[in-house]
């Protein structure tokens, strides 16, 4: 949940400040209750660290220049250990005259125990943090051994939970060493300098050459040379990629948020995701498999594990796998799954949903999950992260980088990725959906147009949120495939608008919510097409009607041509016409907007809501 920049070059002069602050703007998203820099210059290492948000750390910066230097290393913090206090931020300090600066992302659980190791040996301490207790420790391994990798290694052998460690130490200016385990770092690889970052939006702006590190990996870095070991000191190579993001499409982009942005990118996100998804003759393949075909032809149960708005989309899975496949499934937040003494073994098949590829609940949901013997299957935006990589197969999503706190592209492109793996696990086993998954692939590639038309339709939302700017509280009914719909409506409302909001099954009102209803409650209720399944439609419109009749304010999500609703509805909302079971597609898009809108009515920071990180990466 913290933003890391580290940079290594071979001049002298203020570039090696100006990587990191960039790098930090572009990471703030990952956490940012307080902010810090340490720089190796002919003083020695000098470090400068602010509670707040970056620009704190600007205008300290401004106030005291540090000296030029080539060798820095930066760190937004969401704080887990310690509050956001100036002395809590990072870096961190250690070694004789302090000359190791250290910052860190993650958490080291068995901390409390080699604190009061050090305490017991009269090592003073100016933080709470778990941080703190590393730096001490690589400084003092530092003036024991004189070199700074193996002081990394000696100490993160020592060291138990998730973390990731940058160092610089005044001895050894021109060198950066990071380690990881269960947490972020990418390095990126330039002429003459090299980086490293928590994502590639650190460095995006200078290189787009990256090395992606393995579980328990320590790298180095100087201008020239980068080599990566082992944890046990064991040789290692880091796997190269190309960064497909260019430096703008980690920017607004000219949007007033990146949350509007990323909801306007959402029909590319959807087109993305469907990509190369399939041979010349319509078959389905998949990313990165390390899952053969008759293991999966095998499974007999699936199960989803994610959170938040990863979990819904997981909910919208479920209704399609087992429509398609036949197979079970169901969804588990991550959070509950290893409480859960969850039946699983090897022909179960678990799905993690995650954008950022690094919500530890969800990275413990699947360590526990294999430790069961169970296949499991990663639905992840981030390449190179930590849950892709503990899954025996990915399929990854292309929503690009997703930077506002609040999930919408990645939440569309997570859908998607879950129908294709439902296709394909129906061609796979000959399910009778195998011949239709063509069907519903070309139907799939028309979503992003009708996306597009749903963004085009927006005008009304824009003005009802801006009239229900004081509303108090808001309730979401859908039923099916909309049933996961309401509740990410209102999970949208309450992280970025912070209303009350609740989303609930429509079949669910007369067993009490309806007490809720009084008059003038908004209610939105997504309504299913006219031809779905099962009379749905005819049963979600008794629902309106029943709300309607209480005095609720309806907002109704119809589709077009549905004039049933008209009748009950105060607004309608309307979106093009597809298969019932692709709806979620668009349905949740005024939702998204709607919300986004009432936020900055209130004039509130949708990008960056109070108590909230991009990247969960605490228990
Ligand atoms: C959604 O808007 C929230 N930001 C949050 O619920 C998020 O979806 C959840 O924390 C899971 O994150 P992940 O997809 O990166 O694993």
């Amino acid at each position: 949940m913290c933003g890391i920049v580290g940079y290594v070059g071979k001049t002298l002069d203020g570039k090696a400040q100006n990587v990191v602050m960039e790098g930090l703007a572009r990471l703030e998203y990952r956490g940012y209750d307080s902010a810090g820099i340490a720089l190796v210059t002919e003083s020695g290492v000098e470090t400068e660290k602010r509670a707040g948000k970056l620009e704190n750390l600007r205008s300290a910066l401004e106030a005291h220049p540090l000296h030029d230097s080539r060798t820095g290393i930066g760190h937004t913090r969401w704080a887990t250990h310690g509050g956001p206090t100036d002395g809590n931020a990072h870096p961190h300090r250690g070694g004789k005259g302090d000359k190791l600066a250290l910052i860190h992302n993650g958490i080291i659980e068995n901390f409390h125990s080699l604190k009061k190791e050090l305490l017991a040996e009269g090592v003073e301490f100016r933080s709470e943090t778990d941080t703190e207790v590393a730096a001490k420790l690589v400084g003092a391994e530092f003036d024991a051994v004189g070199d700074l990798t193996t002081a990394m290694r000696n100490v993160v052998n020592r060291l138990e939970g998730a973390f990731t460690l940058l160092a610089v130490h005044a001895d050894v200016p021109g060198v950066v060493v990071g380690a990881r385990r269960n947490s972020p770092l990418v390095v990126g690889l330039g002429e003459g300098e090299n980086f490293m970052g928590s994502d590639v939006a650190a460095f995006i702006g200078y290189t787009r050459h990256a090395l992606e590190l393995g579980q328990d990996q320590i790298v180095t870095i100087t201008p020239d040379s980068h080599s990566v070991i082992n944890f046990d000191g064991s040789p290692a190579e880091g796997k190269a990629y190309e960064v497909t993001w260019d430096a703008s499409a980690a920017e607004k982009g000219g949007y007033d948020s990146f949350m509007a942005k990323e909801i306007a990118e959402q029909p590319d996100a959807v087109a993305n995701t469907l990509l190369g998804r399939t041979k010349d003759d319509g078959e389905l393949v998949l990313d990165e498999l390390r899952i053969s075909e008759d293991q999966l032809r095998n499974v007999d149960r699936i199960t989803f594990v994610a959170c938040g708005t990863a979990a819904y989309s997981s909910l919208v899975a479920k209704y399609a796998i087992e429509h398609w496949t036949r197979i079970p499934v169901e969804v588990t937040l991550a959070h509950e799954f290893r409480y859960s003494d969850p039946i699983v073994d090897d022909r179960t098949l678990v799905v993690s949903v995650s954008q950022s590829g690094e919500t530890m609940d969800t990275l413990m949901a699947v360590k526990h999950a294999k430790e069961l013997g169970a296949l499991t299957l990663s639905i992840c935006n981030t390449q190179g992260s930590t849950i892709p990589r503990e899954s025996d197969a990915v399929l990854y999503t292309h929503a690009g980088p997703e930077v506002a706190v609040a999930s919408t592209k990645a939440f569309l492109a997570q859908i998607t990725a879950a129908y294709i793996l439902g296709l394909y696990l129906a061609q796979l086993r000959g399910e009778n959906y195998a011949d239709s998954a063509k069907v519903l692939m070309t139907e799939l590639r028309e979503m992003p147009a009708k996306i597009q038309d749903v963004l085009d339709r927006m005008d009304r939302v824009v003005e009802m949120a801006n009239f229900m700017a004081d509303t108090r509280s808001v309730l979401f009914l859908g039923r099916h495939v909309g049933f996961p719909i309401a509740l990410e409506g209102a999970l949208k409302l309450k992280e970025i608008a912070y209303i009350h909001a609740e989303g609930f099954a429509a079949g669910e009102l007369k067993h009490g919510p309806i007490a809720l209803i009084e008059p003038g409650q908004p209610v939105f209720i997504v309504v299913p097409s006219p031809d779905s399944p099962h009379e749905l439609h005819k049963k979600v419109v008794s629902n309106i009607q029943e709300i309607r009749a209480r005095g609720a304010r309806t907002l109704v999500i119809a589709h077009d041509g549905d004039e049933d609703v008209v009748p009950f509805a105060n607004e309608i909302i309307r979106v093009p016409q597809c298969s019932p079971m692709l709806a979620p597609l668009l349905t949740v898009v005024p939702l998204q907007v709607f919300a986004l809108h009432l936020a900055m009515a209130k004039g509130l920071d949708a990008d960056q809501p109070r108590n909230l990180a991009k990247s969960v990466t605490v228990e």
